[in-house]
């Protein structure tokens, strides 16, 4: 079972927030605060948590870094890429605090949990005042507070098994769409990722708080709600309820109202006809599962320890289609595993041209420290990766292309749930199965579920009008 953190001690960390509160009011000034995200939805969410606190402080928000009091950098740590950004970036913020001393510089998220990273960040971020890492986002403030108080910079790193911690306030970053996390933490050990290092066992939230918190954001005119975990096909085996994501899914359907429910990540090896016949059954389930392949070949998916075969794979798209033939299903695949065959290469073609993903999102694989997959020998030049990654992208947009062709001239009932920045086609909006439609039409759109007519069709989004 997770650790709970008591929501008295989330009272002691609002205390925190008013007493800062206070300090900031007689030093005579609002704070401004800027809080930059990296990596996944469950980064989003928690950033969203991040800024509920600095509101309750009194803080409030700017893109500008150069104008921030307080700069919060929530990182990622799936890829060295990701990494390497968030250090290019902190290491710009030298001159930034230099130019406006005082300011204070904190990092967290998932990155900042791997050891090495943290020990790095002491050693040569000086400008950091504090790191903290996912498990100890729930008392940020009380680490803000021991910062200001003078004391030396602060590194909180500790929690590495998880808990729960219900009732942080939270400052939402849209009015329509609306992220909800159903559990925290993985127990798969992929072998090449680095998530259940740095975000700790899997923990369910209790079916109540996600309700109450479902209720209470379609009671505040939320249209879109995406429930988020690593892996929320095995949501619930910790509680010991007898809900599992299937029921959960359900029960979220039958709260009155009119809006749509999505859901990430699904892996594979916990999909079953029960979650299928639950999203063809409940009306409000919008008809889309991200189901990462990560490989076609056999080989390489034992090497990755992910517990499912190709034809294990083949026959969950077959029996989501068989349920749902207009599913919309989109993945993510590893190009470059150590030890990939051309022939291995091959396999996950094959599995592409097979499937016929909606959307497909591909990665060269990256290694990371402490994982099994970075100390497997890996001899394919990256020349080589290189092209393969191409291939693949190649064939993604391709069948991308053929996809949205389809659309063409076809009406389709879409969400309004923001702008684009285009003139011609000032708003975006999505369909059931999650396609990004650009809209023409006003901004009073924003929030509403239309019928659109689709004019023109390109590889990465179609383009409409209301029918
Ligand atoms: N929990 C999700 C994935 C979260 S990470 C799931 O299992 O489906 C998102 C994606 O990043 C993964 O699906 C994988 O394709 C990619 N990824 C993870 N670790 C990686 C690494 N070391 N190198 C390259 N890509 C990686
Ligand atoms: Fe990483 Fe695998 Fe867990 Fe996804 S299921 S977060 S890829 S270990
Ligand atoms: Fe990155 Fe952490 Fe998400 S490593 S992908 S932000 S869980």
């Amino acid at each position: 079972m997770a650790i709970e953190i008591s929501r008295d001690d989330i009272e002691t960390q609002l205390a925190v927030c008013r007493r800062l509160r206070r300090r900031f009011e007689a030093g005579g000034r609002q704070p401004l605060a800027l809080v930059d995200t990296y990596g996944c939805q469950q980064n989003e969410a928690d950033s969203e948590r991040l800024r509920g606190y600095l509101a309750e402080m009194g803080c409030t928000f700017t893109t500008d870094e150069n104008a921030a009091d307080i700069i919060v950098i929530n990182t990622c740590a799936i890829r060295e890429h990701a990494e390497q950004r968030f250090l290019g970036n902190l290491g710009a913020l030298t001159h930034t605090k230099r130019r406006h001393p005082g300011q204070i510089v904190a990092v967290c998220g998932c990155s900042v949990q791997r050891p090495e990273m943290a020990e790095r960040i002491k050693r040569s971020f000086r400008l950091v005042d504090l790191a903290f890492g996912p498990h100890a986002l729930w008392r940020f403030p009380e680490l803000l507070e021991r910062r200001l108080d003078g004391g030396s910079r602060v590194f909180d790193l500790s929690g590495a098994p998880g808990s729960i911690a219900e009732g942080v306030p939270v400052v939402r970053q849209g009015s329509v769409k609306a992220w909800l996390s159903v559990m925290y933490g993985c127990n798969n050990f992929c072998s090449y990722c680095i998530v259940p290092y740095v975000r700790g066992r899997e923990r369910s939230r209790r079916p109540e708080e996600i309700l109450a918190e479902a209720r209470q954001l379609v009671a505040d005119g939320y249209k879109d709600i995406t429930l988020l975990g690593q892996n929320v096909n095995s949501y619930g085996r910790d509680l010991g309820t007898g809900i599992n994501f299937a029921r959960l899914l359900r029960m979220i359907n039958d709260i009155p109202g009119d809006f749509v429910i999505r859901f990430m990540t699904s892996h594979p090896k916990d999909a079953t006809e029960e979650l299928f016949r639950a999203m063809a059954e409940c009306e409000k389930v919008e008809r889309h599962i991200h189901l990462p392949l990560q490989s076609g070949s056999d080989r390489i998916l034992r090497a990755m320890n992910r517990v499912y075969d190709s034809e294990k794979y083949r026959s969950l798209v077959e029996l989501a289609r068989s349920l749902m033939p207009d599913i919309v299903i989109t993945t993510d695949i590893i190009v470059g595993f150590p030890g990939e065959t051309a022939e291995d290469f091959e396999d996950t073609m094959r599995m592409v041209e097979r499937v016929r993903y909606d959307a497909m999102f591909t990665f060269i694989f990256s290694p990371r420290e402490g994982t099994p997959a970075a100390k497997m020998p890996d001899d394919t030049p990256r020349s080589e990766k290189l092209e393969r990654f191409d291939r693949l992208l190649e064939l993604a947009n391709r069948i991308s292309a053929e996809k949205h062709a389809e659309y063409l001239g076809k009406t389709v009932r879409v969400l309004v749930d923001g702008e684009s920045g285009d003139e011609l086609f000032p708003l975006t909006s999505r369909t059931k199965g999650g396609r990004l439609v650009h809209l023409r039409g006003g901004r009073e759109l924003i929030g509403r579920f239309i019928d659109v007519r689709i004019t023109d069709a390109r590889t990465w989004a179609l383009f409409g009008e209301q029918a």
